[in-house]
């Protein structure tokens, strides 16, 4: 079989060899200065050599647009859809909150309407879960009650992994435990691991997560919409 990913840059091709062998993915290789151009809610990665880029668009439906530099391991998220909820502020907030904790992506700094964070791996599978995953899942959950974070939208595409180590990121929809949800927040966050609308247990979603992406079972939905029941 030919090696596909010999055909790339390393750095490329090895990022193309981390990810989820069940999405499907198109490289395209265009002028460097295009490499890093964002894509509405798709997420996207890239690394350039010489004149070229070469990049990826991952077929996932992101409510933000997501541009990974791989070779300077930087994340940008550009936040569009809820931004009325402060979905941003919120988020930077709870990564300044737990940076120390070695749970969440460091972040670099932020604008208005932008993240730039570190790049902590891809979302979890069964092709990268590590096989102490309920040790960390015990260690996340500790560094969440510590820092008095309900998280309140984990799943696998908010469980990065790199180099053995999960990485919970997406703080857009967290709350200080104990604090109701608003009721006027969409009806869709978290609903593949939650107890019912605006009831969520992170605990309980940590582990179905994991345990679906254990059994080769990861929901990958997205069902937002302003209140889908
Ligand atoms: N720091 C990071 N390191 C690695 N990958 C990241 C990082 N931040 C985001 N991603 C990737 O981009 C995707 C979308 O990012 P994120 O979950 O932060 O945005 P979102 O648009 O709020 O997502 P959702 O659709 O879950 O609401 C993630 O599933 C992950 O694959
Ligand atoms: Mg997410």
């Amino acid at each position: 079989m030919r090696n596909v990913a010999a055909d790339y840059p390393p750095l490329f091709g090895r990022y193309l060899a981390t990810i989820d062998p069940d999405v499907g993915v198109v490289v395209e290789v265009v002028r460097r200065e295009e490499a890093s151009t964002p894509v509405a809610h798709r997420k996207v990665a890239f690394c350039v050599s010489g004149a070229i880029g070469y990049r990826v668009v991952a077929d996932e439906h992101a409510l933000s647009s997501i541009s990974i530099d791989l070779e300077r391991r930087l994340v940008t998220k550009h936040v569009a859809a809820y931004s009325e909820f402060g979905i941003l502020e919120r988020e930077v907030d709870w990564l300044r909150r737990l940076a120390a904790s070695g749970i969440a992506p460091p972040l670099r700094s932020a604008t208005a309407d932008r993240l730039f964070l570190d790049y902590v791996g891809e979302p979890v599978r069964r092709g990268n879960l590590p096989s102490d995953w309920p040790v960390q899942a015990e260690a996340i959950l500790a560094a969440l009650t510590s820092h008095g974070c309900a998280h309140n939208d984990i799943k696998c595409d908010n469980l990065t992994v790199a180099d053995g180590k999960i990485h919970l990121i997406d703080y857009g929809w967290a709350t200080p435990i104990g604090q109701a949800i608003p009721a006027h927040w969409p009806h869709g966050i978290g609903r593949q691991h939650r107890l019912g609308v605006h009831r969520f247990d992170d605990r309980a979603a940590i582990f179905a997560a994991l345990g679906s992406a254990e059994r080769g079972e990861v929901d990958r939905s997205v069902v937002m919409g302003h209140n889908p029941t």
